[in-house]
């Protein structure tokens, strides 16, 4: 290839609710099978498998001048069906991979629950010629930077409180627990499940200056810190009112942990961790997935610093994540440009009102 050939990249999604399957199902197929009833809908799409390209980044363009371009590929199936049909939903990551590779992608990136089926990316790289990630090395470091910057506006001393990490141990999860640990936090799992692993993982960290304890109850996690990170596969997890005053959730998770409401309490704060947006060197406004311009989830950000990066290698794949991949990765997003952060709840700005009662609430608190 020349030397300013542009590399592309393949990002691989699913619809994120019955409401999103209905109108991809109607925009991309004018497909009558758009109005059925739920149930209907979702027999109707899991026998189709339906794959289509939806979005084309075209010239995204890093502060270092390195140009880059990708595809988006949705899979017109739920999380949840992607969770109870886990190895059909990966036939079909693998079936999208192709069609990105066929395309000319080298690189494919796995969003949302297309990274968590097939042994978290492991089976997709190896049906694929092209290099796979999930993207998470960067959603962990976006999340570990968002929570330490939103402390230090809210001038709060995370040391001083309990923090609760829920979607343990997941890959996310588990990241962010060592991290968060190294660095001598008291932290409060949840874990649904008693495992050989997690007692494995709790006897291995005595090297660690942090405290830990475990629980299975999301209710009662959240009502002993008022600082949570939250990565869970189920999403909807967390009602507003279960949150104790001057609470932050890092919300992690795609589809959402926090259940949306319009009304949203003032006195605690959502964040959309892992949110991040396309160097400022790329002029052109791209609107990716109803997000704010030029926001893009953190694992796109990888599979596109990796693209422009040239590096063509299973980066992030598997439970358990590489530390030292985790700041390798933010220090080359952070290199070509990635902005961090530019925090948004909901997707919209964080107002002034909603920091302000949130400070003010955490602070009466302690
Ligand atoms: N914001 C971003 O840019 C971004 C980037 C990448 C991924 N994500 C999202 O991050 C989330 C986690 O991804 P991952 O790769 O870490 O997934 P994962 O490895 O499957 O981990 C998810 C963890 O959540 C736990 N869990 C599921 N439902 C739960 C519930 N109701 N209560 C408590 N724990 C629960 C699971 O428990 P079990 O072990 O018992 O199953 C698992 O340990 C996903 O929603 C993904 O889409 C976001």
């Amino acid at each position: 290839m020349a030397a300013d050939t542009i590399h592309k990249f393949g990002f691989i999604v699913h619809c994120r609710s019955t409401k999103e399957l209905r109108l991809a199902l109607g925009f991309y197929k004018q497909n009558p099978a758009a109005l059925l009833p739920e149930k209907a809908l979702k027999q109707y799409c899991l026998n189709k498998g339906f794959i289509k390209d939806i979005f084309t980044f075209d010239k995204v363009i890093s502060d270092k001048g390195v140009v880059c371009q990708g595809k988006a590929f949705c899979i017109f199936l739920t999380p949840d069906q992607f969770l109870e049909h886990q190895t059909y939903s990966t036939e079909l990551v693998v079936k999208a991979s192709k069609m990105a590779e066929a395309w000319g992608a080298e690189m494919i990136g796995l969003g949302a629950i297309c990274a968590v089926v097939g042994a978290r990316g492991v089976e997709v790289a190896d049906n694929c010629t092209s290099a796979v990630t999930t993207g998470n090395s960067l959603t962990v470091y976006a999340s570990v930077i968002q929570f330490e910057k939103i402390m230090q506006r809210l001038a709060v001393d995370p040391l001083k409180h309990k923090i609760v990490i829920i979607g343990f141990p997941g890959s996310i999860g588990l990241a962010l627990t060592k991290i968060l640990y190294q660095k001598g936090h008291k932290l409060v799992l949840v874990s649904r499940q008693k495992t050989a692993f997690l007692k494995k993982f709790l006897e291995s960290l005595s090297a660690g200056s942090g405290e830990i304890e475990v629980t299975q109850d999301v209710e009662s996690a959240i009502q002993k810190g008022r600082i949570i990170l939250t990565a869970t596969s189920s999403g909807q997890i967390i009602d507003q009112d279960m949150l104790l005053p001057g609470s932050v959730v890092f919300d992690i998770a795609q589809p959402k942990d926090v259940i949306y409401r319009r009304d949203a309490r003032k006195d605690v704060l959502i964040v959309d961790a892992g949110l991040i947006s396309l160097p400022r060197s790329t002029k052109k406004r791209y609107r990716y997935s109803g997000l704010g311009p030029n926001d893009i989830p953190s694992c796109l950000g990888e599979t596109m610093t990796l693209t422009l990066e040239k590096r063509w290698e299973r980066f992030s794949i598997g439970r358990e994540l590489d530390l030292d991949k985790v700041q390798e990765i933010g220090r080359l997003s952070e290199g070509h440009g990635f902005v961090f952060d530019d925090f948004r709840t909901f997707q919209k700005p964080i107002s002034t009102e909603n920091f302000e009662a949130t400070k003010k609430a955490i602070h009466k608190a302690v």
